[in-house]
């Protein structure tokens, strides 16, 4: 069965295109755009998802408490069954029950390299500092703004003539490229955590990585199975060797 992508925009929703084309494409396999939901009303990105026959929702944010409002946005994911969260230009903090209920799963692009320029106006920030290259990252989400572990980043070279608007030109057409790329690793799960690094890792280590976690869901399963049965010698004897494994993480 497919992965369901759910993607949260608030206004033109390029890096949503950029997505929808990249999953046509085959880009990204084994997934779909299951949603788009918009917190404005209007927003262009959710007219682009109509085009392409992708279910697109407003649920409109003004003057809701955090919680409140990312409770709706919840019962949307859960409706569609969504795997993964994609931000793309979603201007609004979620809250920590949305992180907790999605933890790992929400995936936001960033026009700088971060943790250099957080927040709003990046570009004009960047040509304010003098930096010689930004860039874009893809991160995942936690409870603080643009500040999850960092998937992927591409470097853009800042030019003397640069204004904000060409600078972020470049950058987007890098943010398309990369944000494919991110949501296609985490996915097909090919990375580990270290700390806060995101170790990619190549095809081959990745199939290494995921035999070793299905063999010891097997165990789980099978302690699961023990116990049920009420064979109390057997479950105690996997339930040693399983320790506390839960299985298949990502
Ligand atoms: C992008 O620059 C993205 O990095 C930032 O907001 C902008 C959204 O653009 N978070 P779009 O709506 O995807 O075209």
């Amino acid at each position: 069965m497919n992965k369901k992508i759910a993607v949260l925009l608030s206004g033109r929703g390029s890096n949503f295109e950029a997505l929808a084309e990249s999953v046509a494409a085959g880009r990204i396999p084994g997934a779909e755009i299951a949603v788009v939901i918009s917190n404005r009303e209007g927003a262009p990105g959710t007219a682009r998802a109509t085009e392409r026959g992708i279910p697109a929702k407003v649920i409109p944010s003004k003057g809701l408490e955090r919680e409140a409002y990312d409770r709706q946005v919840a019962a949307v994911l859960r409706e569609y069954k969504v795997d993964l969260v994609c931000l793309a230009g979603y201007m609004r903090l979620l809250s920590p029950f949305f992180i907790a209920a999605y933890r790992g799963r929400i995936l936001n692009i960033h026009p700088s390299l971060l943790p250099a320029f957080p927040g709003l106006e990046t570009q004009r920030q960047a040509l304010e500092y003098g930096v010689c290259l930004s860039g874009c990252t893809v991160h995942f989400v936690d409870e603080n703004l643009d500040a999850g572990p960092v998937i992927l980043q591409a470097a853009v070279p800042v030019l003397d003539d640069d204004t904000s608007e060409t600078l972020a030109e470049r950058i987007l057409k890098e943010e398309h490229r990369i944000y494919t790329d991110a949501v296609r690793l985490v996915l097909e799960g090919r990375y580990r955590m270290e700390g806060r690094r995101v170790i990619h890792l190549p095809q081959a280590a990745h199939r290494v990585e995921v035999a070793k976690e299905i063999e010891k869901a097997k165990v789980v399963e099978t302690t699961n199975e023990a116990e049920k049965s009420g064979s109390q010698l057997a479950a105690a004897n996997f339930g040693r060797r399983s320790g506390t494994g839960s299985g298949i993480k990502k």
